[in-house]
């Protein structure tokens, strides 16, 4: 099977969505994630939120709106991979190890905190002031949430291209490093054929320009705000320029080519702006209503999507959870016993199980129980039971799960958070010596 093209991007949990968001983001993103030789990860960035708002409140209620708002206009949970950040411990950790291996010069360079200085020295402060770490320490962040997964496309807007640069220099340099292919270069992804949405007042519709029109208004509200934006003054009769009309432009976003056709007569026929913006009304009040309803339904229940966000952490983890294991390896963040030491960078490692070669191998067998549900266990050479997995609706899923916990090895940790989720619920397992042994050697089993 080859490789699947992976695709990741982060919304960062700071706002409430906007129509925007919604055509430049949300479903353009959507429709790319039912691509079948795509993987999607599509994530709630709360800890990127905590850079821009020290409001707790508001960094909640973002993103309790925002998760609604993807799963409301169609983004199908188990198709992709939909997360919240700061469900994914590996994500700071990695963090961490790629903050030791950056230039300190890289984040002198990056936009945001080079225009946050600029602003300082034009008006006389200190080059630094109100500047946090977390502001300068932004794209090392942002590099971990793209590197964790391996992730090869991240769509993004033109201002975020050099944090994706940065996560592409970060990488490199780790793997440069540690002389192995840890990590999968990332590159940025412009939507060129995506429309930026011209907001109330004809700029780009953006919380910071404050000329948004918030995406769940009800169809009144709606109204009122799509009455309420800003046209020229020609009277009805006068015939009117689509081309520099903002009114025309958000249209165009939500009509098909024949209506968009029919609108751009129209103008030229000097349709009056009332009927103009009554029509626009009715065409993205069209597509949003039924998305609406679902929207409601969901903000109303937060306990549905946490569940919902906590089953794509697990499968994602499924993911995480491997890779740190062989980062912290990597960087010699080992358990001390363990006898897979490298004999130099980028050599393989020795297989602690050549220690006694002689052994039976453990086995890891899949199997299927009557009541149709999936299993996986682990027995020790001399066939001894170590662990019975609980039931899976997919021998995919149970496959996916004894794979990591081969790949994790003797990773203690690693091994403890996969066991949460394989072992059955009401007979938790630990990683055990035994348990450990056996993982260790099938891995090494495998590579060799
Ligand atoms: N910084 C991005 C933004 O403001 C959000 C983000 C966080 C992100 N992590 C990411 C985007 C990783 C893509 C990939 O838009």
């Amino acid at each position: 099977m080859t490789e699947k093209r992976r695709i990741l991007t982060g919304i960062t949990t700071s706002g409430t969505p906007h129509l925007g968001n919604y055509v430049g983001a949300i479903r353009p993103a959507i429709a790319a994630s039912r691509r079948a030789d795509a993987e999607s990860f599509y994530f709630l960035a709360d800890y990127h939120a905590l850079v821009k708002t020290g409001d707790p409140a508001r960094v909640q209620q973002s993103t309790l709106e925002i998760a609604a708002s993807w799963l409301a206009c169609g983004l199908d949970p188990d198709t992709v991979f939909f997360y919240r950040q700061s469900d994914i411990p590996e994500i700071p950790e990695l963090t961490w190890l790629l903050t030791c291996v950056t230039a300190k010069g890289l984040l002198n360079r990056a936009h945001a905190y080079k225009a946050a200085v600029d602003a300082n020295t034009a008006a006389g402060e200190d080059a630094d002031a109100g500047v946090t770490a977390g502001l300068y320490m932004y794209p090392v962040l942002m590099a971990a949430d793209i590197l964790i997964f391996n992730a090869h496309e991240v769509p993004v807007g033109r201002d975020q291209v050099q944090h994706i640069e940065m996560a592409r220099d970060l990488g490199q340099r780790f793997n440069h490093l540690h002389g192995k292919g840890y990590f999968t270069l990332p590159q940025a992804r412009i939507e060129e054929n995506v429309a930026t949405l011209p907001g109330t007042d004809g700029r780009k519709m953006s919380k910071s320009y404050d000329n948004t029109i918030p995406l769940w208004l009800p169809a009144n509200a709606l109204k009122k705000a799509i009455l309420g934006i800003v046209t020229d003054s020609r009277t009805p009769g006068q015939a009117k320029d689509p081309d520099t009309s903002n009114l025309f432009a958000i249209y165009q976003a939500f009509a098909g080519a024949q209506e968009t056709a029919e609108m751009r007569k129209a103008f030229a026929a000097g349709i009056g702006w009332g009927d103009a913006k009554q029509i626009v009304f009715e065409r993205v009040d069209a597509e949003l209503a039924p998305l609406r309803l679902r929207y409601e339904d969901l903000i109303a229940r937060p306990e549905h999507i946490e569940e919902r966000l906590q089953a794509g952490a697990r499968k994602a983890r499924e993911r995480s959870i491997p890779l740190l294991s062989r980062l912290r390896d990597a960087v010699g963040i080992r358990p001390l016993a363990a006898r897979t030491a490298r004999a130099s960078a980028g050599a393989t490692h020795a297989p602690p199980a050549r220690a006694t070669p002689a052994s039976p191998a453990p086995q890891l067998r899949s199997y299927r129980e009557a009541g149709g549900t999936f299993h996986f266990r682990l027995a020790a050479g001399d066939g001894t039971v170590l662990l019975r997995s609980r039931g899976f609706d997919s021998p995919k899923e149970a496959g996916r799960l004894g794979a990591a916990l081969v790949a994790a090895g003797d990773d203690a940790r690693a091994v403890a958070a996969l066991l949460l989720e394989s072992a059955p619920p009401d007979e938790p397992v630990s990683p055990t010596d035994a348990i450990l042994a056996a993982l260790a050697r099938l891995k090494a089993d495998r590579g060799s």
